[in-house]
């Protein structure tokens, strides 16, 4: 999950890392109300996931609460790179001396820690990286023994800071590391670092990514996450059923059990979709093993919720999963849309209790629902379905 900056903010604020005083706004009111708590100059930044704010006008200094409502009326609502701007952060601006990059993430091809750092910092890292890669320090951080005083001057040094300043940044990259550790992130960057006229150190930007797999050992996570706009309505309402579901961005609703015969259901639908004008699958369903009935309904309604989605494959291996419970699933969650249920559903079913799982479909005999047997051909109906011009259409062929 990747924070907004201003919630990178508070979290470093949380662990003591150097930072400007900032709020978060929703309207231009709220913003002139936060740069009046502020006082002085301000900065009105864009809190879009996404760099670039500065180049795409999503970033202004400016110098009064009035002034700062008319720029977070300008920035709200703006498309940068495709992300609608939301919200804002008003943060007190400073007098910049310098500007440094530093970043601390999870290496997973090394099976460990890497801590970058750059004196050239404020420009894109991407950048810098490819035309001054001798300008980017890369120090590995061993996971056991962390970030201490030693490593951060070890970092310091490879980045070629003075020792002066570089006295200054050693505890600011030790309490970066702490976020990094203590909040189980897989990332924690600040570019840019800076260093003010007056001579203090201050990270003036924020991104954290946090490790999803870690999010039990955190209460903090649920409130990040809601805030953080991380979930879709439908993955929150699947979150709720117990059911594990990705939305994606294609035409075909995909409802599995098992992650493994999921994700390959995934690969033959989009392979069969390419003969079928590029239909994709919409989303990832897992009901997992042992799925009853209602678990059945309960994963139709959420992916026939969903407008993107066209047709719908249902595909199931029977293990603990029988599939005449699938079957029964089916047919309830048909009865339960009603009229509501205009997309085709290809349903492949096999292993325990196949039999009787065919026959309760066959005899249910719903239009919309056509039964077949081997997963290549049921992908490739699926992708059929979705790609035909209309429901009423599909429902003729099925
Ligand atoms: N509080 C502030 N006071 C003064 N200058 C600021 C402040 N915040 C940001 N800036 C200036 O704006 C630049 C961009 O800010 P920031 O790094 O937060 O956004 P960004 O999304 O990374 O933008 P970009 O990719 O365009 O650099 C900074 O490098 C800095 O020069
Ligand atoms: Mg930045």
């Amino acid at each position: 999950m990747d924070l907004f900056e201003y919630q990178a903010r508070d979290l470093f604020e949380d662990y003591g890392v150097p930072v400007l005083r900032g709020d978060v706004a929703a309207t231009p009111e709220e913003a002139r109300e936060a740069a009046a708590r502020i006082g002085g100059v301000t900065v009105v930044k864009a809190q879009v996931k996404i760099g670039g704010r500065g180049k795409a006008g999503g970033i202004r200094l400016v110098h009064t609460p009035e002034e700062a409502a008319t720029a977070a009326g300008d920035i709200l609502g703006m498309d940068i790179k495709g992300h609608t701007v939301k919200q804002v952060m008003i943060a007190q601006a400073v007098d910049i001396a310098a500007e440094y990059y530093f970043s601390v993430l999870l290496d997973r091809a090394n099976r460990s820690y890497l801590a970058m750092c750059s004196t050239e910092g404020g420009m894109d890292i991407e950048t810098l990286a490819e035309e001054k890669p001798e300008a980017l320090a890369r120090v590995e951080v061993d996971p056991l023994t962390g970030l201490d005083e030693a490593k951060a001057r070890e970092i310091v040094a490879a980045a070629g800071f003075d020792e002066e300043v570089g006295e200054l940044v050693v505890p600011v990259l030790q309490k970066l590391y702490e976020v990094y550790r203590a909040e189980d992130a897989t990332l924690v960057e600040v570019n840019p670092l800076v260093l003010t006229e007056q001579g203090e150190v201050i990270a003036i930007d924020a991104k954290i990514t946090l490790d999803d797999n870690a999010a039990f050992r955190h209460d903090n996570r649920a409130a990040l996450a809601e805030a953080a706009g991380h979930l879709d309505p439908l993955e929150q309402q699947a979150r709720d059923k117990g059911l594990k579901y990705v939305t994606l961005d294609g035409s075909v609703g995909i409802i599995g059990n098992g992650a493994g015969l999921v994700m390959s259901t995934l690969d033959v639908v989009a392979a069969a979709g390419e003969k079928h004008g590029g239909q994709k699958p919409a989303n990832f369903l897992d009901i997992g093993g042992g799925a009853s009935a209602e678990t059945m309904t309960a994963a139709l309604e959420i992916v026939l919720a969903d407008e993107q989605v066209r047709s719908v494959f249902v595909n199931v291996f029977g293990g603990i999963t029988a599939c005449d419970d699938v079957a029964h699933g089916i047919v309830a969650a048909l009865e339960a849309l009603g009229e509501a249920a205009t997309k085709p559903l290809v349903v492949r079913l096999d292993g325990n209790n196949v039999d009787e799982g065919r026959r309760i479909l066959a005899e249910y005999d719903h239009p919309l629902v056509t039964g077949v047997w081997s997963m290549d051909e049921a992908a490739d109906r699926a992708a059929e379905f979705a790609a035909s011009p209309s429901a009423e259409q599909q429902k003729v062929q099925g």
